[in-house]
């Protein structure tokens, strides 16, 4: 669609969690004319969910190489080491501004900021803030830090392309933006930097601890843009998510892996403590070792959860160190303080997405991509816990700082990145529970060559039936254009090509779990799958 309206700026920013909000920020400070658009309101996006918090080396005796040694363990062999290192180089000093910026962090009796464990790490080393709301903390601190600098912010606006230049150069995107007045409609942010920060894509999957606004926006766009994706076949599955029924969909409560940290137990419907003996570190083994373990004895007793054990920890604990889970678990009919929590494994965080160098840059000039949505090689095949807060800060301050030494110059997009030989049609909205539960099938904790293939081949149905639909490169006749639309035609590209990483990956690796290939095959899987689909701009 042609743009209506039209926005002239340095540098467009798209999302509005810890990464997009510190990008902006950081640009903004820096002198550049910086513009945040955001597809529901500035604090709706993963980050204010973020119970747990963030990992950083601030505590006594831990170091950065520490830090990256709990970090390389957890990615399985496919972190990228200087990425690694970076992060835990740089990110103490970035939590430390993050304090300067206005997040208030929990404190030791003495003043010092308070630590807690998470999975995989052998130290205390994660700093969180309200007990268990260390995300929503960081987003107040970082939406009233924006409206104190008075930012440029556009609500309510789903990003749909990516526009170039004459010469092929990034020059904006084309934005959907509902009820937000005199930018409403179709219109464009002109810019010579966009960066993405578009978040998770947790919606593929029918649970998810993620919002419903995590659609994988940010990675579709770049597909379609011809920017390279890789890593998508790893995605990280929160062992302890709270369990509400089998027919449950969409976005359900996290337990945090804080609450692990601080001594509860993982036990069986028996009460048998099934991590003891299965990893050295037991229920604060590494995240994919512990979804592992809940699924695997989920099958052998043939239910549908385990249990958090932790009421041991009694009423004070609760109510002082984990208020929002007390209160989400109570406002479900179960009280942590006298019975154990059913918990069961839901999707939780993509550790692959957009691949950036350490400046953010992704393989599209101008181009970047930062937090979730970005593949910045720190992850590997698995996330270590309470690193994204981090990752999403740390790599936010080095794209600023890069877009402020190069200061493109302004040009004039000529055309939306869409390649016009390979037309996207749009999808009905009522598509995405079948996707949802197609992936889950097909694509969730457990997965195998036969499962792969029969997802591969609904979604291949899903997209034969859209496309024999389609009137143009774009809209389908029958199908509204809309943020539902948009959203689910996102959600069906992710995961097709998740699903075909997925069977390219045949071995057992991080959060990669093949039931037909259950061991890791170093010889042939110490590599990324990197993927390309659309126009070639590198
Ligand atoms: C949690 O609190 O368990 C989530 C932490 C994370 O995903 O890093």
């Amino acid at each position: 669609p042609a743009p209506g309206w039209a926005i002239d700026a340095d540098v467009v920013v798209v999302g509005s969690g810890v990464a997009g909000l510190t990008t902006a920020l950081r640009c903004a400070a820096a002198g550049l004319d910086t513009v945040v658009v955001t597809k529901a309101r500035l604090d709706d996006g993963s980050t204010r969910w973020a119970q747990g918090g963030i990992a950083a080396a601030l505590g006594d005796g831990d170091t950065p190489e520490q830090h990256l040694d709990d970090t390389l363990v957890a990615g399985a062999g496919l972190c990228d080491e200087e990425a690694v290192r970076t992060l835990v180089t740089e990110g103490p000093d970035a939590v430390r501004r993050l304090i300067t910026t206005g997040a208030h962090f929990d404190t030791t009796d003495s003043g010092d900021i308070a630590l807690t464990r998470e999975g995989g790490h052998h130290r205390r080393r994660i700093a969180h803030a309200g007990g268990d709301a260390t995300g929503a903390e960081i987003s107040r601190a970082l939406v009233e830090a924006v409206r104190e600098a008075a930012l440029h912010t556009v609500e309510n606006a789903l990003v749909l392309d990516l526009l170039t230049d004459a010469e092929g150069r990034t020059a904006g995107v084309s934005l959907h933006v509902m009820g937000e007045g005199q930018h409403d409609g179709v219109g464009a942010v002109r810019a010579p930097s966009v960066v993405l920060a578009t978040g998770g894509m947790g919606q593929v999957f029918s649970a998810t601890t993620n919002p419903s606004v995590s659609t994988g926006d940010g990675v579709a766009l770049a597909l379609r843009a011809g920017a390279e994706v890789s890593d998508l076949e790893f995605v990280q599955f929160h062992p302890t998510v709270l369990f509400l029924g089998a027919d449950s969909e969409g976005q359900q409560p996290l337990v945090s892996e804080a609450v692990r940290g601080e001594g509860a137990h993982l036990v069986d419907g028996d009460g048998v403590r099934f991590m003891l003996g299965q990893h050295e570190l037991a229920e604060l083994a590494p995240r994919d070792i512990v979804a592992k373990g809940i699924t695997r004895r989920m099958l052998e007793q043939g239910t549908e959860h385990m249990y958090l054990d932790a009421r041991h920890f009694g009423a004070a604990m609760w109510e002082q160190r984990f208020p929002t889970i007390l209160a989400a678990c109570r406002s479900h009919g179960i009280d942590p303080v006298t019975e154990p929590i059913p918990v069961a494994p839901a999707a939780h965080y993509a550790s692959g997405g957009v691949r950036t160098d350490l400046r953010g840059r992704t393989t599209v000039p101008g181009l970047y991509a930062c937090g979730e949505v970005a593949c910045t090689g720190v992850h590997g095949a698995n996330r270590l816990a309470s690193n994204s807060l981090l990752e999403g800060l740390v790599f936010a301050e080095r794209i600023a700082a890069d877009i402020a030494e190069v200061r493109p110059p302004r040009t004039e997009p000529v055309q939306a990145s869409r390649d016009a030989d390979a037309p996207v049609p749009l999808l009905a909205p009522e598509a995405r529970t079948a996707i949802q539960r197609t992936m889950t099938r097909g694509a969730g904790v457990l997965r195998s060559a036969a499962s792969l293939a029969a997802a591969d081949e609904e979604l291949e149905a899903l997209h034969r039936e859209a496309a024999a639909d389609a009137d143009g490169p774009r809209v389908s006749k029958a199908v509204v254009p809309g943020v539902d639309a948009w959203e689910v035609t996102n959600l069906l590209l992710v995961s097709r090509v998740l699903v075909a990483a997925a069977r390219d990956r045949e071995e057992t690796r991080g959060c990669h779990w093949r039931e037909d290939r259950p061991d890791r095959d170093d010889a042939n899987g110490r590599r990324h799958l990197v993927v390309r689909i659309g126009p070639d701009r590198t």
